[in-house]
C-alpha cells in the first residue's frame, strides 16, 4: 500500500488544511505589529496560495469538470475568482505593509478568499467525495501534493495557470507522476 493510502489523507483533506492556513495566516498578518514580520508571511501567502491555485487547476479542476454534474460552470467560476485573487496577491506583493493600502488588499483578498473557500468545501468537494472512488481522491492528494511543490510562486494573474505551470515545468503533466515518484523515492517500474 502507498504512503498516502497509509496516512489516509484524500485530496479534500489536503486543499482544506490548506485554505484553513491560508485565513489563518490572514489573521496573523493582522495580529502582527511588525512591518518585517508582516511582509515575510505576506511572502508566504502569496506563494503558497498560487500554488496551491496552480495545482487545483491541473489536477482538480479537471476531474470536477468531468466528473461533476455541473462541473463546466463550477470550474468556469471557480477559475474566475482564482486570477481575481491573483490580481490582489499581485498587488499585494508589490505593497509595502506600511502603506494603509496593505491592509486593504488584505481585507480585500479575505472576502474573495472565504467566498471561494466556501463554494469549494460546500458544494464542489462534497460532490467529489459523493462521486469518486476513495482510492482516485488519495491519488489525486498525491498528484496535488507534487504539484504543490514545483508550481510557480508568483501571481500571474494576465495568464492562464496551466500554461503558466507548462513554461516553468514542461510541457505534460506526466511530468508530476515521475517527480512524484522520484520525490517519495518510489520507482515507476
Ligand atoms: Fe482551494
Ligand atoms: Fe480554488
Amino acid at each position: 500500500m502507498a504512503d498516502d493510502q497509509q496516512q489516509g489523507r484524500d485530496v479534500i483533506d489536503i486543499l482544506s488544511t490548506d485554505h484553513t492556513e491560508f485565513l489563518s495566516l490572514i489573521d496573523q498578518i493582522r495580529a502582527t505589529p511588525g512591518d518585517e514580520e508582516r511582509r515575510d508571511l505576506a511572502d508566504t501567502l502569496i506563494s503558497e496560495l498560487v500554488q496551491h491555485s496552480v495545482a487545483e487547476e491541473m489536477f482538480v479542476y479537471p476531474v470536477m469538470q468531468d466528473e461533476l454534474p455541473d462541473g463546466d460552470q463550477a470550474v468556469d467560476h471557480d477559475t474566475k475568482e482564482h486570477k481575481q485573487i491573483e490580481v490582489i496577491l499581485k498587488q499585494l506583493e508589490g505593497t509595502d505593509p506600511s502603506d494603509p493600502r496593505f491592509d486593504h488588499l488584505v481585507n480585500e483578498l479575505e472576502g474573495v478568499l472565504k467566498d471561494h473557500v466556501s463554494d469549494e468545501e460546500g458544494e464542489q468537494f462534497p460532490k467529489l467525495r459523493s462521486e469518486i472512488d476513495r482510492e482516485k481522491l488519495v491519488e489525486l492528494a498525491g498528484k496535488v501534493e507534487t504539484a504543490k511543490k514545483i508550481a510557480p510562486t508568483r501571481p500571474h494573474p494576465g495568464a492562464p495557470n496551466h500554461e503558466v505551470f507548462h513554461k516553468l515545468v514542461g510541457p505534460g503533466v506526466g511530468l508530476v507522476d515521475r517527480l512524484r515518484d522520484k520525490l517519495s523515492g518510489r520507482s515507476t517500474g
